[in-house]
């Protein structure tokens, strides 16, 4: 599959047309990024770290019955998937309280949280992603009562198979974020991706984070042994193409 012209460049990721109307090829950069793009770095492989593990996720979700857009893994950064029209708004699904939550409300840090909490934020840098409600959405136009339910059903389903998917790694998954986008059929399907970039990961036995925390704290030199330890725990051999 060839690579065409660049359809949008994103914070960390790239996307490329293809061939086919209905594909695009998704390159993995090594950027990192924290507070809305202001500060960024170079991890070295990153982005291959990244690809992989989302892929590997992604098959997983796929396994149990969540539609997503992931096609197959071309190189070890560069994910074939299905073109999406993406909806901007960040799912976020919590576990456990902290980071923004703690910041935001009389919760303390580290509290179980159960149910888990369903977060829907607005996309938006430039508004520093505010949190939604269902008026606020329906207002923006970007997104149907149904298809909320849609993303809330599907997040959550998400949260249950990748507890037991990352327990099953000696790994709690305290928080993570999806994102959504409509196929060329109009169907909702998972995009973006799901990777230490993206979620809050502690180690089961001792809590240390293995996520981009790490980053977000300035521990800039143990944010690759983190990520690759999640790779080494949640791959086999066989998958890992690094
Ligand atoms: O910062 P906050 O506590 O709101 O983050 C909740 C979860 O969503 C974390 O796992 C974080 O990595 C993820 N997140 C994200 N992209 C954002 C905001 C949060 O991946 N723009």
């Amino acid at each position: 599959m060839d690579k065409k012209e660049l359809i949008n460049s994103g914070k960390v990721k790239s996307v490329f047309a293809t061939d086919k109307d209905d594909e695009v090829i998704i390159e993995f950069r090594d950027d990192m990024t924290a507070g809305d793009g202001e500060r960024k770095e170079v991890m070295n492989d990153k982005g291959a770290y990244n690809a992989v593990i989302s892929a590997k996720i992604f098959k997983v979700l796929d396994e149990n019955g969540i539609a997503t857009q992931f096609v197959d893994l071309i190189e070890p950064n560069v994910m074939l998937a299905k073109k999406l029209e993406m909806i901007p708004i960040e799912v976020i699904v919590r576990n456990i309280a902290t980071g923004s939550l703690v910041r935001k409300y009389p919760l303390e840090d580290g509290t179980k949280l159960e149910p888990p909490i369903l977060q829907m934020d607005f996309k938006a840098d430039e508004y520093h992603d505010p949190m939604l409600n269902d008026s606020i959405i329906k207002s923006l136009g970007i997104a149907t009562q149904e298809e909320i339910d849609i993303l809330t059903e599907e997040a959550l389903k998400i949260n249950e198979i990748l507890i037991e998917f990352f327990e099953d790694a000696g790994i709690i998954l305290v928080d993570f974020k999806v994102e959504f986008g409509k196929d060329v059929n109009g169907n909702i399907l998972l995009g973006d991706e799901i990777s230490p970039d993206s979620c809050r990961l502690w180690d089961s036995k001792t809590l240390d984070m293995l996520d981009k925390e790490l980053f977000r704290k300035g521990k800039d030199d143990e944010v690759m042994d983190a990520y690759i330890e999640v790779y080494n725990r949640i791959l086999t051999d066989e998958e890992k193409v690094i």
